[in-house]
């Protein structure tokens, strides 16, 4: 039975307001939806896999310009290759497919050369269009997945060692890292995550975040409460040591305290992607 009432309770840690007339199979899905990061010894449908991939490009992109691929990963000594780049995660190797997810603006650029026309867009907006695009496919794939009873775990930590990542799968100039996705079987439930209330995401008529701090205390007690953070999932602990309490809060700030991936713009650029 549908219970979208303990759905919201789920997603917010929050007494709902009724909105159940408007409950349906795609909004039970989307407000289930959850990470998956432990999978079964089991294969994926090929025909299945082909469904999921119409479905990740069924999602809206800028003008129609299409500029994201998928590589389909299959072969297990290249996943595992792959799985190697990121000791902390090790199940990445254990799913049936893993998927790359890649800004593209090759495709097009090289189109514009077939057709005889200039390539004048290569620029941040182009490059921001692509990671859009690649990142709303994945989410279609993601939806389409999750409704069948897979799952699934967008892996960016792969751009944490992009020039291995890059040759694993043979990326030429112009393709670059949004996102891998292993795929597969879930062998856990796993769990819904809390999210922020409605009154800090969301804004009514104009931008205006003066609450931000009494609402986020209010959202860090109620995580804390359903999810207290064990150690090991307490950020730079060598810096910050750990605490009996540390919140949502406290961890995103301990997080972006030090760089993460800072030679991505560099890389992207060696690659002949302009971020002017
Ligand atoms: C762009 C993107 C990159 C992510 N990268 C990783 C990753 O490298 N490793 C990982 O375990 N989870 C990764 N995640 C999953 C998030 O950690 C997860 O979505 C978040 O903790 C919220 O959990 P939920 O999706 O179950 O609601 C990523 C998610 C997104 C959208």
């Amino acid at each position: 039975m549908r219970d979208l009432k303990k759905m919201l309770q789920d997603r917010y840690g929050l007494e709902p307001n009724d909105q159940g007339e408007y409950l349906n199979d795609t909004i039970t899905v989307l407000l289930g939806r959850r990470v998956c990061r432990a999978f079964e010894d089991r294969e994926l449908d090929p025909k299945l896999l082909n469904l999921l991939l119409a479905c990740a490009q069924s999602a809206p992109t800028k003008s129609n310009l299409q500029q994201y691929s998928i590589i389909v990963v299959k072969n297990k000594a290249k996943q595992e290759a792959i799985a190697d780049l990121i000791p902390s995660m090790p199940w990445i190797a254990d799913a049936p497919v893993f998927l790359a997810f890649l800004g593209d603006v090759r495709r097009n650029r090289k189109l514009a050369e077939l057709r005889g026309r200039d390539y004048a867009n290569n620029n941040v907006d182009t490059f921001m269009n692509a990671a859009v695009d690649a990142a709303l496919a994945m989410q279609m794939l993601i939806i389409a997945a999750e409704s069948i009873g897979l799952g699934c775990c967008p892996i960016s930590y792969v751009r944490n060692r992009i020039e291995d990542y890059a040759a694993i799968l043979e990326l030429p100039d112009g393709v670059f890292p949004i996102a891998g996705l292993p795929i597969g079987w879930p062998a856990r439930d796993g769990y819904v995550s809390m999210r922020l209330p409605q009154d800090v995401i969301i804004h009514q008529e104009r931008y205006d975040d003066s609450n931000l701090d009494t609402v986020v205390n209010s959202y860090d007690d109620r995580n804390h409460q359903r999810f207290p953070l064990p150690a090991e999932k307490q950020r730079h602990t060598d810096k910050y040591g750990v605490m009996e309490k540390c919140t949502w809060s406290e961890n995103v700030s301990r997080q972006l305290s030090v760089p993460e991936r800072d030679g991505f713009a560099a890389w992207l650029k060696s690659r002949g992607i302009n971020l002017e």
